[in-house]
C-alpha cells in the first residue's frame, strides 16, 4: 500500500531538505516552464542563504513554505508570499492592493495526478486567510499547460493580466481563498 501523504509547514531547521528539493525542481524536465531560476543559479547558493530561506518560510508572517511528505521523503511543495501594497514583486509589476501569491509548486513526478497540489494549495489558503487575504494569486508560463489545467482545477481563473518574465510569456491567475474545487470535466 502506498503510503500516506502529509502536508505541513516547514521547520527552520530542515533547511537542507528545503534545499534539496529545490534542487530536485529546477532539475525537472518542465523546469524551463515552471521556475525563475536554474539548477545552476540554485546549487551555488552557500548554505547560509538556505538556512535564510527556511527560516523565513518556517517562522515569518509574510511566507510560509508547505511540503508535502511521504514516509519521510519530501514529494512536493508550495510557498505563500504575503505582498504588502506599493511594494514591487518579482517582475517589477507594482502591487497595488495586498497580495498572496503561490510560488514554487512543484510535484515529484511519481506523486502528480494524485490531488497532492490541491491540499498544498488549500494549506497555502488556510495559511493566507488567517492573516487576512481573501484571494490567492499566482503566476503560470503560458505554455505550462498542465500546471494551468491543475490551477483551473483548483479553482484558478485567469485574472487577464498577462507580462513576460525571464521564462517567457506568463499569466496571472487567482482564487478565492477557499473556493469550491471544479469536478472534472466542469468548464
Ligand atoms: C504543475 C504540477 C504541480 C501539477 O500537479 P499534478 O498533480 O501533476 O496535476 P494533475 O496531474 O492533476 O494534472 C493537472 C491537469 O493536467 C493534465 N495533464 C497531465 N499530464 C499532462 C501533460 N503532460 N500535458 C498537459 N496536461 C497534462 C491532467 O489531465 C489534468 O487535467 P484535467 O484537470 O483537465 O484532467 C506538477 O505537474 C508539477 O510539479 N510540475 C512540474 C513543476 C511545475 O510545472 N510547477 C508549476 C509552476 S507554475
Amino acid at each position: 500500500m502506498r503510503p500516506e501523504v502529509a502536508v505541513r509547514r516547514i521547520r527552520a531547521d530542515e533547511w537542507a531538505d528545503v534545499r534539496a528539493l529545490r534542487l530536485e525542481a529546477v532539475s525537472d524536465p518542465a523546469a524551463p516552464l515552471a521556475f525563475l531560476h536554474t539548477f545552476e543559479e540554485e546549487s551555488a547558493h552557500d548554505d547560509g542563504f538556505w538556512r535564510d530561506r527556511a527560516a523565513h518560510a518556517a517562522d515569518s508572517d509574510d511566507a510560509a513554505q508547505f511540503i508535502a511528505e511521504s514516509d519521510g521523503r519530501w514529494v512536493g511543495s508550495a510557498t505563500l508570499l504575503l505582498r504588502e501594497a506599493r511594494t514591487v514583486d518579482h517582475h517589477g509589476r507594482a502591487v497595488l492592493t495586498r497580495r498572496a501569491d503561490v510560488v514554487g509548486v512543484y510535484l515529484a513526478p511519481d506523486h502528480r495526478g494524485a490531488g497532492i497540489l490541491g491540499r498544498l494549495v488549500d494549506a497555502a489558503g488556510d495559511w493566507a486567510g488567517a492573516r487576512g487575504a481573501t484571494a490567492l494569486t499566482l503566476d503560470v508560463h503560458r505554455d505550462n499547460e498542465r500546471a494551468r489545467r491543475a490551477y483551473h482545477r483548483l479553482g484558478f481563473e485567469p485574472t487577464g493580466v498577462t507580462f513576460t518574465s525571464s521564462i517567457g510569456p506568463e499569466i496571472e491567475m487567482r482564487r478565492d481563498v477557499a473556493p469550491a474545487p471544479r469536478a472534472s470535466g466542469d468548464d
